[in-house]
C-alpha cells in the first residue's frame, strides 16, 4: 500500500484544509493509543498554515493529548527566531501555540540568531531528532511548489544528493530565502504516513509529474517521499486537473 500513492480530491482549499486537519486529529488520536507520543513533521507554505488554523476548528482536537505530540518542521528557512518569513513563524500565526503543545517538544530548526551556520544548524537538528525522533515519523506534512519541490529539496539542487544525513543545508535554493535547512528524502523514508496537501491550478503540473509512472524525485523531488504505511496526495479540484 505505502508504494501506491493514494489520491484524495477535494473541491477547494478550504474543504483541502478542514478535511486534512481532521485527518490529522484522527492520526494523532491513533497515534496516540499505540506509543507514549506521537510524532509529527509540519510544513510551512500557505496549506501548512491553514491545516493548522482547521485543527482549531476541529471538534475532536479536544480528544488529542497536545502534551503527548512531539512536533517537527520538514524544512526551515534560515532565518533568525520569529522572522515573519520563517515556517514555525507562520504555522505559529496560524494557532500553533493555542493547540496546547508542550514547548519542549515543539523542535525548531535554529536560525543564525544562535546557530554559526545553515550546516551547524542542519547537524544540530539532525542530532535532536536521533534523540527524540525515535525511529519514525507518524504523518509527515509536506506541501508542494509549482517547480515539485518538497521541504527544501529543490529539482536538480545538489542538496538532494546527500545521504548518510537526517538534515542538510541547502544554499542557493531557487526560492528566496537562499538559505535554509531541510531534512533528506533518507530521514523521510522513516514516516509511517507522508501527506501531499496541494491546493492551485499552478500546482497541476507537478502533481501530475510527480504522480506519473517512474518519476524521478531529482527532477520532481514529490515524487521521492514514500509513507511505510500510507502516502496520501490531498488535493483540491485545480491542483488534481491535470490528472487522468
Ligand atoms: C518554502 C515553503 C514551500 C511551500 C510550497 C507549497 O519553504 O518556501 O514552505 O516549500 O511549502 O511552495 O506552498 P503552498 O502550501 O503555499 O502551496
Amino acid at each position: 500500500m505505502s508504494g501506491e500513492p493514494r489520491v484524495v480530491v477535494h473541491p477547494d482549499k478550504q474543504s483541502l484544509a478542514d478535511a486534512a486537519a481532521a485527518r490529522l486529529v484522527t492520526a494523532v488520536i491513533d497515534a496516540q493509543t499505540r506509543n507514549p507520543e506521537a510524532q509529527v513533521a509540519l510544513t510551512g507554505g500557505s496549506m501548512g498554515s491553514a491545516v493548522i488554523a482547521s485543527v482549531l476548528r476541529t471538534p475532536g482536537r479536544t480528544a488529542v493529548d497536545w502534551s503527548r505530540v512531539r512536533v517537527w518542521w520538514g524544512d526551515e528557512r534560515y532565518l533568525p527566531a520569529g522572522d515573519p518569513d520563517r515556517n514555525d513563524t507562520q504555522n505559529d500565526e496560524a494557532g500553533l501555540s493555542a493547540l496546547g503543545l508542550d514547548p519542549a517538544k515543539v523542535h525548531r530548526v535554529a536560525g543564525p540568531d544562535v546557530s554559526q551556520s545553515a550546516e551547524a544548524s542542519a547537524e544540530a537538528y539532525g542530532q535532536t531528532i536521533r534523540e527524540h525522533g525515535q525511529k519514525t515519523w507518524d504523518v509527515v506534512l509536506f506541501g508542494v511548489g509549482p517547480d515539485g519541490h518538497v521541504a527544501s529539496l529543490f529539482p536538480h539542487h545538489p542538496a538532494q544528493r546527500l545521504t548518510d544525513a537526517i538534515a542538510v543545508a541547502v544554499h542557493d535554493s531557487p526560492k528566496p530565502p537562499p538559505d535554509r535547512v531541510s531534512l533528506t528524502f533518507e530521514c523521510f523514508e522513516r514516516s509511517h504516513e507522508v501527506w501531499f496537501l496541494v491546493s492551485g491550478a499552478d500546482k497541476a503540473e507537478a502533481v501530475r509529474a510527480a504522480l506519473a509512472p517512474g518519476a524521478d524525485r531529482w527532477d520532481v523531488p514529490a515524487a521521492g517521499p514514500v509513507g511505510t504505511d500510507a502516502t496520501l496526495w490531498l488535493l483540491d479540484a485545480d491542483a488534481a486537473s491535470e490528472l487522468d
